[in-house]
């Protein structure tokens, strides 16, 4: 099987991560590839915010799920997709985004999630200014990403009968 399409099919989530920080070309490749996902009417109406302080990483941890808690795993990397307000094509711009980043993450050899916690907790957008969020986006889904500790998850299992095609 051609390598590319290998990759597209192993791509698991990852859960467990060691702190070593991610090359800096990786994460501009991971960025490059979320900018460049399809969107609609090619908008771009998104912006990638890539936290690697540890501090501001402890401090946002702290903010959406309290002290002792992560809920982007640990990781060293954190990447914010938000859209500007109004946006016709919010969430499916933000997979859109989230899906290429995360198997840019994989064809690189690192691991990543998405990690759904701050985009169900409206209050805590208004609290990101000092993240990096431009004024009048809100984020929309995060990615964490950063170097795989332990085995990287075998090929999941894909459930039954999800699939029709029809031939003539
Ligand atoms: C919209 C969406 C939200 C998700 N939110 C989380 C999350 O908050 N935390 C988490 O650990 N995984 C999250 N995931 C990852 C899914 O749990 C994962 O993709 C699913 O279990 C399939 O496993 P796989 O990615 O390893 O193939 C999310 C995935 C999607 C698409």
């Amino acid at each position: 099987m051609n390598t590319d399409m290998e990759s597209l099919l192993s791509r698991r989530s990852v859960r467990s991560f060691t702190e070593e920080q991610i090359a800096d070309e990786d994460l501009l490749l991971i960025l490059e590839a979320g900018r460049l996902a399809p969107n609609g009417k090619n908008q771009e109406t998104w912006h990638f915010t890539a936290l690697q302080d540890p501090q501001k990483l402890r401090a946002l941890d702290e903010l959406v799920v309290g002290p002792n808690n992560s809920f982007f795993y640990h990781a060293p990397t954190l990447i914010l997709v938000s859209i500007q307000l109004g946006s016709a094509y919010e969430k499916e711009d933000t997979a859109c985004a989230l899906t290429n980043m995360m198997q840019a993450a994989h064809a690189l050899g690192l691991g990543s999630v998405w990690c759904n916690r701050i985009n169900n907790n409206h209050d805590i957008d208004t609290q990101l200014s000092d993240y990096g969020i431009p004024e009048g986006y809100r984020v929309t889904g995060t990615l964490a990403v950063g170097h795989v500790k332990g085995d990287y998850p075998p090929r999941r299992k894909p459930k039954e009968g999800t699939i029709t095609i029809i031939r003539a």
